[in-house]
């Protein structure tokens, strides 16, 4: 049985920290869930670390399907979460109907995250209200790159902090299950954490929100481009990688590999009735 909605508000009624994490493809999925995450969001992060985009502007709609898919062939327990991208659900809440549907009928996702508060509130009703559970997404959002002109820290000052609260409360109002908090101060997060019945996930945000998300390539170590601030390198594995390949490579030039522990050898008869085939043929 997948986790539910009902589980991540129940967490926070509880005060049961938790973890969640991004992934894009089916092992890594699986590997997330066997670590015990129970909520796997297929960011639009993928862009980035997957596609080699400067941002996750690119995504489409059916790049995040795909991925989708494959990480809820990866797991069973966990609560499958779509991004859905840039510009699939700001037209109309029709369209948001339509992007999400697909995520959640074609990828088998149970959620789907949005950026964006006040302006979205409407959209985040009408999802939730023909069934589609809503994971709200606020502070630095990254669609927006270029309205805030680089990857900061928002809502520093009182009238920036004042409208993210009031953008969650909207989201809260509107049914949203959750709320990201991207890159907010972590007090502003902490009285966020407070206010709201809903739990909040913080990714740079601070120690204070219920729970807490990252993308799975920052903390393996596996997108080396750059280190965001707010992630931590858990282990080193493009490193791991580069040295296996290497390796792997110097085996292949000396001959050394593969050797008969990696092939299957004929049947001595079988192989003599071949060479005699073949001396015929020659
Ligand atoms: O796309 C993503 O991976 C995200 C997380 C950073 C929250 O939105």
């Amino acid at each position: 049985m997948r986790t539910t909605i009902s589980d991540v508000k129940r967490w926070k009624k509880d005060g049961t920290r938790f973890a969640a994490l991004t992934a894009y493809d089916a092992s890594m999925a699986a590997i997330v869930e066997a670590a015990g995450v129970r909520l796997v969001l297929v960011g639009d992060s993928l862009g980035m670390v997957v596609q080699g985009h400067e941002s996750t502007i690119p995504v489409t709609l059916e790049d995040i399907v795909y991925h989708t898919q494959a990480v809820v062939r990866g797991t069973k327990n966990a609560l499958v979460v779509s991004d859905l991208p840039f510009l699939t659900y700001h037209k109309s809440p029709e369209q948001a109907l339509d992007s999400a549907g697909r995520c959640i009928q074609i990828g088998g996702a149970q959620a789907v995250k949005l950026e964006g508060g006040r302006s979205i509130a409407s959209t985040v009703k009408r999802l939730t209200e023909v069934g589609i559970p809503v994971l709200g997404h606020l502070g630095l959002t990254p669609q927006s790159i270029h309205q805030l002109g680089g990857y900061g820290t928002q809502g520093k000052t009182v009238s920036q902090a004042k409208m993210i609260l009031e953008d969650a409360q909207a989201l809260e109002a509107a049914g949203a299950f959750a709320v990201v908090l991207e890159c907010v101060p972590c007090e502003l997060a902490a009285e966020m954490t407070r206010t709201l019945a809903i739990p909040t996930i913080g990714i740079g945000a601070g120690p204070d929100c219920d729970g807490q998300i990252q993308v799975i390539h920052d903390i393996l170590g596996l997108f080396t481009t750059f280190v965001p601030r707010h992630a931590k390198r858990y282990a080193t594995l493009a490193e791991a990688a580069q040295q296996a390949i290497e390796e792997y490579a110097a085996e292949v030039t000396s001959g050394v590999f593969p050797n008969e522990e990696h092939s299957v050898a004929m049947k001595p008869d079988a192989l003599a009735a071949l060479r005699e085939q073949l001396q015929d043929l020659r």
